[in-house]
């Protein structure tokens, strides 16, 4: 039996996006629509998944979304010429382009183009160098939900010891920032970490967000720890269907952890929401 808290990503999600509906409708009384320019190149299986995901959630909650689904043979002058289209476009609030993007397109080229405002990803460096001097514009969509599910867990960061696993532009590096700001000692473990047991023993808050499928043995959280589990690993375990396994051995660190989100349904749907939040700011910047 687990001790932990289960934090409840789907649940406060939905709590969210109903204050969204609120701020969509304030946003229509005065004649503008919130809008989501969704750009997905290839037909990368899990990319489409969320793709879809998105979109049928901006859609309760009144958003539009606008779909550019493109072969995965486009080249970077292409999609450099769409971004350039919707960033003309007034009534396009956000541009979100699906990463990863195919071999060949220059992803930091892509990222470069989107207009900074409409930038509802946080993907552009000006948006990531706001961030890093404590003055956010947009935050990237998986870190701030990591930040609201630690907040749900009634942890204060400040002062604790918060370990990321993972380093990459879109997930570790951004949370870290958050967590700095939210005055916790904070460590980034990658790769070439020398002894990953030994960091994880010692942090009261875990982000773990690594891609390696229960890389986090659940014997080496510390009592009481808060886990947030951002892994999404597709594994064939030869069932009919490939089983999802986050990075943290979920059932041995929740009978440890304080705290701890469970894959699915912790980070997943409160990245969506996070994102759909950076659209409706995006749209209200316009209509003020
Ligand atoms: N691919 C994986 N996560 C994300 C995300 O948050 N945004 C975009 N655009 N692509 C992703």
């Amino acid at each position: 039996m687990s001790g932990a808290t289960i934090l409840d990503g789907k649940a406060l999600s939905s709590r969210l996006l109903a204050q969204l509906r609120e701020r969509v409708e304030a946003c229509q009384a005065r004649g503008v629509t919130p809008c989501l320019a969704v750009v997905l190149v290839g037909d990368d299986p899990a990319s489409n998944i969320y793709v879809r995901s998105k979109e049928r959630k901006a859609a309760k909650v009144g958003i539009a979304t606008r779909d550019h689904r493109l072969p995965a043979t486009t080249s970077t002058q292409a999609l450099l010429d769409l971004i350039a289209s919707l960033n003309a476009d007034d009534s396009v609030h956000g541009i979100l382009v699906q990463l990863p993007l195919p071999d060949g397109v220059d992803e930091q080229r892509v990222l470069l183009a989107v207009d900074p405002r409409k930038d509802v990803d946080g993907f552009h460096p000006d948006n990531l160098g706001l961030l890093m001097l404590g003055t956010p514009r947009f935050v990237a969509c998986t870190p701030q939900g990591c930040m609201r599910l630690i907040e749900l867990a009634g942890v204060d960061p400040a002062g604790k010891r918060a370990l990321v696993v993972g380093r990459s532009n879109i997930v570790g590096k951004p949370v870290a920032q958050l967590l700095l700001h939210a005055n916790a000692t904070v460590t980034i473990a990658h790769s070439r970490t020398r002894d990953l047991e030994a960091e994880v023993r010692r942090a009261d808050i875990i982000v773990a967000a690594v891609g390696r499928p229960e890389l986090i043995r659940g014997e080496w959280v510390r009592e009481g720890a808060c886990v947030i589990d951002v892994g999404m690993n597709r594994v064939d375990d030869g069932g009919s269907k490939p089983k999802l396994l986050g990075d943290v051995e979920y059932a041995a660190a929740a009978a440890r952890a304080g705290s701890i989100t469970p894959v699915p349904g912790g980070v997943g749907p409160m990245t969506i929401a996070c994102l759909l939040a950076n659209v409706v700011t995006a749209a209200e910047a316009t209509c003020s």
